[in-house]
């Protein structure tokens, strides 16, 4: 296999993640499904994979919809899988049609489309388009709809939140309609970040709460050794495979997009080289080619003013423990530095934290980084190194 860190791997390229995908297809058995997990950690990777393999008991639809900004072009996307499909099995989107020709007067020839004039229509032609699809259909239908989340911020970004709340208000209730439908969203983001009702961990309102959410975690370590030994073969490395393929594996925290990055670099490497020292030379790096900085960015652009700075705080606190930490050893660590932050704040923005998948609680009371690689870097590009 060759490298190819970011890009869009073949079904066959997907190491690893058989079982995770048997079990995401168990569950679309009976609801939907978010799928989360940081920026390259492979839900694309899994999510293609299911579309492309899918049994013929169900009918998939994929589509990025990360790029998105409104939710008139939201509608239209969906509409054109709709009709791709319908037109695919010799039918067509007929109420879609009579609903915009009594909207707007517009008679459509050929292929259904939003036209401007209906725009604020986009809630009732999404509907529309649904049952159009649905309705002839006596087996399940699953729109895997990548960055989902992403989408909807950028939407927040340009039309508001009441906006947001109702795509998804509208997609819980065709869901609650049609039992043959399903929906899977895979998110780098989680909808607290888009949400102000849910920001601060609030799950009350949260418009996905008939859905499962499942984590997308690192590869098992022998699927990861795996990976870095097919791509040490496939790229044709002189170096010890085995050992090698191990040390990959752990300096990436069995990370696939990692792995790649770096056999590329032994690749790319003029003299011989090791792993440390090629993880060090990348973080170093100005340009920043593994993008670890985003985890330092992404807290300025998703997190609330009010908890920017203490979100920081408590990273700091954390990268430089080598051993996890107990809550009180949290906070009593925060107060050497500053009074600034009560406890109920440190508590709540602790579980974002969480959330948003930096630092893990391995046990009834104790919380650590949740992979050493971002830990590392993150005491590098923030110099809290000793
Ligand atoms: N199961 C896997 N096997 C091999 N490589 C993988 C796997 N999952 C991810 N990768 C690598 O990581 C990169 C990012 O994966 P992707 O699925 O796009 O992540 P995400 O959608 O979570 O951002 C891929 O381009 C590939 O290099
Ligand atoms: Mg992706």
């Amino acid at each position: 296999m060759r490298v190819n860190p970011g890009g869009i791997l073949s079904p066959k390229e997907v190491v690893g993640r058989d079982r995770l995908i048997q079990k995401l297809w168990r569950i679309l058995g009976r609801q939907s499904l978010v799928l989360t997990a940081e920026r390259r950690m492979g839900k694309t990777s899994i999510v293609k994979k299911m579309d492309s393999e899918a049994p013929d008991t169900v009918i998939t639809i994929y589509r990025d919809l990360e790029g998105i900004k409104t939710a008139a072009d939201f509608t239209r996307r969906v509409l054109d899988d709709v009709e791709k499909y319908l037109s695919y099995v010799g039918k067509s989107a007929i109420k879609v049609r009579d609903l915009i020709r009594n909207l707007t007067g517009l008679e459509i020839a050929g292929v259904v489309k939003l036209p401007e004039l209906a725009e604020d229509h986009w809630n009732d032609v999404l509907q529309r388009a649904m049952e159009d699809l649905l309705e002839h259909q006596n087996c399940p239908v699953i729109f895997f709809w990548d960055e989902l989340p992403l989408m909807l911020y950028d939407i927040k970004q340009q039309q508001g939140e009441t906006f947001v709340q109702e795509i998804l208000d509208v997609l819980r209730s065709l869901r609650q309609t049609h039992p043959n439908l399903r929906m899977v969203f895979t998110g780098s983001i989680g909808l607290h970040n888009v949400l102000t009702t849910l920001k601060r961990g609030g799950y009350a309102n949260d418009p996905t709460n008939d859905m499962k959410i499942v984590d997308v975690p690192p590869l098992a370590q022998t699927d990861a050794e795996d990976l870095a030994r097919q791509l040490i073969v496939g790229e044709g490395l002189a170096v010890e495979l085995e050992k090698t393929a191990q040390e990959i594996a752990k300096a990436a925290d069995n990370l696939p997009f990692f792995i790649h990055q770096l056999v590329d670099h032994f690749l790319e490497a003029e003299e011989p080289a090791d792993v440390a020292s090629i993880v060090k030379q990348y973080m170093l790096d100005p340009q920043d080619p593994w993008h670890l900085r985003y985890y330092r960015e992404r807290i300025d652009t998703y997190y609330l003013n009010r908890d920017k700075a203490l979100a920081l705080e408590l990273l700091d606190v954390l990268a430089l423990a080598p051993e996890p930490l107990s809550f009180d050893e949290i906070y009593n660590r925060i107060l050497s530095q500053t009074d600034t932050f009560d406890i109920e704040s440190t508590r709540d923005v602790l579980t974002l934290l969480q959330r948003d998948h930096y630092i893990q609680q391995v046990d009834v009371n104790a919380y650590e980084f949740r992979f050493a690689l971002i830990q590392q870097s993150w005491i590098i590009h923030r110099g809290l190194a000793k």
